[in-house]
């Protein structure tokens, strides 16, 4: 058992909490989804992010909005160095993985990405060769990490053995409700991030665990939420297009969930 990489240090960036990837990246531990904002909105929303402090952004080709996150950067006048910036390429692109890749860094304006990952697993032997081409990426200095998402460990572990280059980051659907520490544990034993998307789609937040937490910090249960995941270095990614929620969403780092609190919410975790 990796034991150094379970003591994942956990750092600092601008005030705001990073996980140090395996690589030796530094990724903000709250960041800002844009799955379902397109167009103008996803446009404001990126600027509001950007102006409330998010310094970390989740994009996808299939998103059809990384150009709108990329003039949202630029019109931002947060400097790209100090954002990091995910895009995901789609499963169907296998065989096509560098043109994608040059799309998404000419809609988004900028030289390199901070992290690529497969937006889900491809059929059978083809996740390997993607893999491989991600790998080409990070080498070719176009991406500074590679990952995967809605991977299992049993097929990051495939990719590890084909080309002895494990993900970086797995970014898989995580909440109270989801919590399941064997999962948690299989990332932190490889030394693999967990990113966890959708935090409020799997969530009640009139669950009255969260909101007497809540009311004790006197913060929202969405913040509840969201501190819980940063407690245990699991990277959170919220989706707003909201600019009262965009703030309240970011407000999270005032606040500390005790342990009594933390393993309540865990409890959430286990009726599934
Ligand atoms: N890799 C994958 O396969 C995958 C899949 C799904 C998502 N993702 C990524 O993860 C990000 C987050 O997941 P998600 O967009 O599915 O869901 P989410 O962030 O869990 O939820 C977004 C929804 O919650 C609402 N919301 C936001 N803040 C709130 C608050 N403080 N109180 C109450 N409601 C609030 C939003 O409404 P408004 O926008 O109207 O404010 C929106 O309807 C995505 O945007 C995407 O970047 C990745």
């Amino acid at each position: 058992m990796a034991h150094d990489a379970e003591e994942k240090i956990m750092t600092s960036i601008d005030g705001q909490p990073a996980v140090t990837l395996a690589g030796g990246s530094e990724m903000p531990l709250l960041g800002f989804g844009t799955w379902q904002a397109r167009g103008s909105s996803c446009y404001d929303a990126v600027v509001a992010a950007l102006q409330a402090g998010y310094r970390h952004i989740d994009t996808a080709t299939m998103y059809a909005n990384e150009a709108e996150v990329g003039r949202a950067l630029r019109d931002s006048g947060v400097p790209r160095s100090e954002v990091f910036i995910t895009t995901k390429l789609p499963p169907d692109r296998a065989g096509h993985e560098s043109s994608t890749l040059r799309a998404s860094l000419h809609g988004l304006g900028v030289d390199a990405i901070d992290l690529w990952l497969i937006h889900w697993p491809p059929a059978g032997r083809r996740s390997v060769s993607v893999w491989r081409e991600f790998i080409a990426a990070r080498d070719a200095g176009l991406t500074k990490a590679i990952g995967v998402s809605n991977y299992s460990a049993a097929q990051m572990d495939e990719l590890d053995k084909e080309t002895g280059q494990r993900p970086e980051v797995n970014q898989i659907r995580w909440s109270p409700a989801l919590h399941d520490p064997a999962v948690h544990q299989q990332h932190r034993k490889r030394g693999i991030v967990l990113e966890g998307y959708s935090p409020f789609k799997t969530t009640n937040l009139n669950d009255p665990t969260l909101t007497g937490i809540a009311e004790a910090h006197g913060v929202t249960a969405a913040q509840v939420v969201l501190r819980w995941h940063i407690q245990h270095e699991i990277v959170a990614i919220p989706k707003s297009v909201t600019p009262h929620r965009i703030r309240v969403n970011a407000d999270i780092f005032g606040f500390t969930l005790t342990t009594e609190q933390m393993t309540q919410i865990d409890a959430l975790g286990h009726t599934h």
